[in-house]
């Protein structure tokens, strides 16, 4: 196509940073001749450069790029979350026509979307805000996308999104999500499992390293054979390609010369800050937030190693590979617990904002292109498939056979890291998560006991309607 036979384009990217360029190049590939935009003409010749031969052009100049799109437009906005997005749709509006499309493909937080989808619809526009999963890798082959705004307009991109999309089984991973800033919202939760997973696997790490005394090259060994079990998933994948990893000219994995401090753009904080303001317990990923932030703390972290260096680490056990099946039990239940949380609030939201969530169809399309894809998908997928109405994973019946069998595993290797002085916090918050959940009488009652004696905050009583409060004082012995 070429704009000399006055052909537009089907869709126009706006930000050619490494995500915009590879969407666009992706889209151009499955036939939608694409425009891309960007300030930055660096990037709009990057752009022109990597397109050659395909039905892509660069655009320096706005109107003009605006100019050139198919009516209704289409525009996609890849640009860093927060106020730019904001000055990108400000710039934009005068500029659109009622019905045009405006997608935000950036991890935008989904208040903001929620605002700005307001904003924009009462002007006439359609506004999404899409998740994207997948990094550059996933952007130019094929990523998972979670697409929320309004519906009949999502007919109109459709074709585009599957065809781009990751396949599983021939099916593209993306499906529309639901109203309003649904979409940001999956999408932030999958940051937060990631997040979770991410932690589950550097203490996996740790426990390898500093429990085990395993080398590099054997790590390398379990994390790939990992890969090809039950345990599947892209995040094993690359962490085994990161054990075996080292720079030209050097004789060690680069990963013993990067520094221990964790840094994050803030989707995992959001995940846990909405779970607590919604009631609703994601406690692997909490952990996973804070572990990120207490790794920062090194110059803290270095005094009090050497402060408290006479408690004694020892090994974790003297036969370390009898001892892996354990590990690998562990790292599948804590894994499943994640998942289950993830999900949990992925219920409790649809519930509060009317999202009208599918959960089976949030698991089909993260079964391939996204980070957190994995081989357990397929069973979340079956288990929302078979009972719409579940509320929770761990009440799915092949689910409880998983936990069931995998008890035995996180409860050693649980126990054993605390004897042995090593922090896994995250696999002890799954352990603790399930096992409080399992509670059918939790001791939740001294809680509302203590309240109402200190605070006159009243309690409820079994078997008995009504709210009560005591004078605990007049019983207290001086
Ligand atoms: C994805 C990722 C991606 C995210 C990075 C970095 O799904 O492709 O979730 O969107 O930005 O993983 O996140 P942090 O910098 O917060 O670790």
């Amino acid at each position: 196509m070429s704009t000399k036979e006055n052909k537009k384009y089907a869709i126009g990217m706006i930000g050619l940073g490494t995500m915009g360029c590879n969407l666009l190049l992706n889209i151009a590939d499955h036939g939608f001749p694409g425009a891309g935009y960007d300030k930055n003409a660096d990037k709009v010749t990057m752009l022109d450069e990597l397109g050659r031969g395909k039905t892509v052009k660069g655009f320096t100049e706005l109107n003009n790029f605006i100019k050139n799109l198919e009516s209704p437009r289409v525009l996609m906005m890849l640009v860093p979350a927060g106020k730019i997005v904001d000055d990108v749709i400000a710039e934009l509006v005068p500029l659109l026509d009622k019905g045009d499309i405006l997608i935000d493909g950036g991890n935008s937080h989904f208040i903001d979307t929620e605002r700005r989808s307001t904003a924009l619809e009462k002007l006439g526009f359609h506004f999404f805000g899409m998740g994207i999963s997948g990094g550059e890798e996933g952007a130019r082959s094929g990523p998972s996308m979670m697409p929320g705004g309004n519906k009949e307009a999502y007919k109109h991109v459709q074709n585009i999104f599957e065809a781009i999309a990751a396949k599983v089984n021939d099916e593209p991973c993306v499906t529309y999500i639901g109203h309003g800033a649904s979409g940001h919202f999956v999408k932030m939760v999958h940051n937060g499992i990631e997040y979770a997973l991410m932690e589950l696997i550097a203490e996996t790490y740790e426990i390898f390293k500093k429990g085990l005394r395993l080398d590099n090259d054997k790590i390398h060994d379990i994390f790939d054979q990992w890969n090809k079990s039950r345990l599947q998933s892209f995040l094993i994948e690359i962490t085994a390609e990161i054990f075996s990893f080292k720079n030209a000219g050097t004789d060690h994995l680069l990963l013993d010369d990067i520094r221990d401090e964790a840094k994050s753009k803030g989707t995992g904080k959001w995940t846990s800050q909405v779970a607590m303001d919604l009631n609703l317990p994601i406690p692997v990923i909490d952990v996973a937030v804070s572990m990120r932030d207490l790794s920062k703390y090194k110059s803290l972290r270095t005094k009090a190693a050497n402060e408290y260096a006479d408690i004694p680490r020892k090994t974790l056990t003297e036969k370390p590979d009898e001892y892996l099946t354990n590990l690998e039990q562990a790292y599948y239940f804590s894994m499943v617990a994640t998942y289950a949380q993830g999900m949990h609030l992925l219920y409790k939201a649809s519930e509060t904002y009317d999202y009208k969530l599918e959960l089976d169809q949030i698991a089909k399309i993260w079964r391939g292109g996204c980070i957190i894809r994995s081989s357990f998908l397929e069973d979340i997928y079956s288990a929302f498939r078979s009972n719409e109405k579940l509320e929770h994973l761990f009440l799915d019946g092949s689910v409880q056979s998983i936990l069931k069998n995998s008890s035995n595993g996180i409860r050693t290797v649980v126990s054993d890291a605390a004897a042995y002085g090593l922090a896994i916090p995250a696999y002890a918050a799954s352990l603790n998560y399930f096992d409080s959940f399992r509670n059918e009488r939790m001791p939740s009652n001294l809680i509302q006991a203590q309240r109402d004696f200190f605070g006159a905050h009243t309690y409820e009583l079994i078997g008995k309607d009504g709210v009560f409060h005591s004078e605990w004082n007049s019983n207290v012995k001086t």
